[in-house]
């Protein structure tokens, strides 16, 4: 199959696009996130298509894709008011939230689940597709499963090409890093995944938050959770990944010292110049963690190559998006972490 390059510009995009989604076939789609592996969220054989496209375990729910609020009732069934204040504050937005689903939702989307992720992305071309297709857009990250997220129609090009009908080619995602999941199955809201709209926000707006241990800790794969994609091995280039904390100086003393030929280090782009010598890769900036989340995963990416041995990895403190940064970099890095402080 010839993998088509759509241009989210061209005024016919959304709907070669949506018609691609009607036959049931495979779309890969901006949003302001990653770019996800979309297909029609309704249709069994479809939504089986992604799985096989991506590598994916069966048991690994997939998103729906909305064009607006009013289409959550649809899909889900006993919403609670918090859904609707998260949605008139974040959406359209990086949120994700997981709700009870109708039995229109295949089984085969929600991972078997009786629950289902519902988002409405901030990309308008994305949502004109949705709404143009008439059905609810299933898409996780369009990369392959394990592998870091796609942020350009070049990563899904380069996991999926000759594999799906199209690319809808919408420019680098600006987020960069996945939704914020929460789920409201339960009495108290829980945070399933921090991304884009942060925990803060989430709090000032439903008054209380649990955060899920799967967030802060590494997950045993036989370990009944509540996101099933968390307990698999994430974001993660081919060789090891250590994250060393502490301060700039202390941390570069350590990567110095510990640092031999084919390893890599991932940093931030002050921190250049302590690194010369050590193929260092600078992500974004530390003074502005915006550009940490938009740009970690290509640079993952480019450090997915099996001639590197060991990647050692910076990362940011603190809460707002830089959570999210810190989730998927442990996540990558296995939890593994070393505090070059407490080193001698
Ligand atoms: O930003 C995003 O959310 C991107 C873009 C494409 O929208 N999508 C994305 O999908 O990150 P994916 O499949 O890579 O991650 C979805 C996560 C998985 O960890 C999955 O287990 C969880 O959401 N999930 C999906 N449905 C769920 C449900 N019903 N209950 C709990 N977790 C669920
Ligand atoms: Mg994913």
């Amino acid at each position: 199959m010839q993998t088509r390059i759509l241009p989210a510009a061209d005024p016919g995009t959304p709907r070669i696009a949506a018609d691609l989604i009607r036959q049931g076939q495979l779309v890969a789609i901006p949003t302001e996130t990653v770019y996800g592996l979309g297909a029609d969220g309704l249709n069994e054989a479809a939504v089986a298509g992604i799985f096989r496209a991506k590598g994916r375990p069966q048991d690994n729910p997939l998103i729906l894709h909305i064009w607006g609020p009013e289409q959550i009732e649809q899909l889900c069934h006993r919403i609670p008011q918090k859904a609707y204040d998260l949605a008139e504050a974040f959406w359209p937005g990086p949120l994700t939230m997981v709700l009870p689903a109708r039995s229109v939702v295949p089984k085969a989307t929600t991972g078997g689940l009786d629950t289902v992720a519902v988002r409405c992305p901030d990309n308008e071309v994305t949502r004109q597709i949705i709404r143009l297709s008439g059905v609810p857009i299933a898409a996780p990250s369009a990369n392959l499963s394990g592998k870091p997220s796609t942020t350009t129609a070049q990563h899904v090009l380069h996991d999926h090409d000759g594999r799906i009908a199209a690319i809808v080619d919408g420019g680098p995602c600006r987020v960069g890093v996945e939704s914020t999941i929460v789920d409201l199955t339960e009495e108290r809201p829980r945070l399933l995944r921090p991304g884009g709209i942060t925990p803060e926000q989430l709090t000032a707006v439903l008054g209380d938050l649990v955060i899920d241990k799967a967030v802060t800790a590494q997950i045993d794969k036989d370990a009944v959770v509540k996101a099933p994609g968390m307990k698999y091995r994430h974001y993660a280039p081919s060789e090891p990944v250590v994250i060393v904390s502490g301060s700039r100086e202390k941390a570069a003393a350590y990567i110095r010292r510990h640092f031999t030929p084919g390893d890599r280090v991932l940093c931030f782009q002050e921190e250049l110049p302590l690194y010369e010598g050590c193929a260092p890769l600078a992500y974004g900036l530390e003074a502005d963690v915006n550009t940490l989340s938009a740009g970690l995963f290509a640079a993952l990416r480019e450090l997915d190559d099996p001639g590197i041995h060991q990647v050692y990895a910076r990362c940011p403190v603190g809460g707002g998006v830089a959570y999210a940064v810190q989730n998927r970099l442990k996540k990558a890095a296995a939890f593994h972490i070393v505090d070059a402080e407490a080193e001698l």
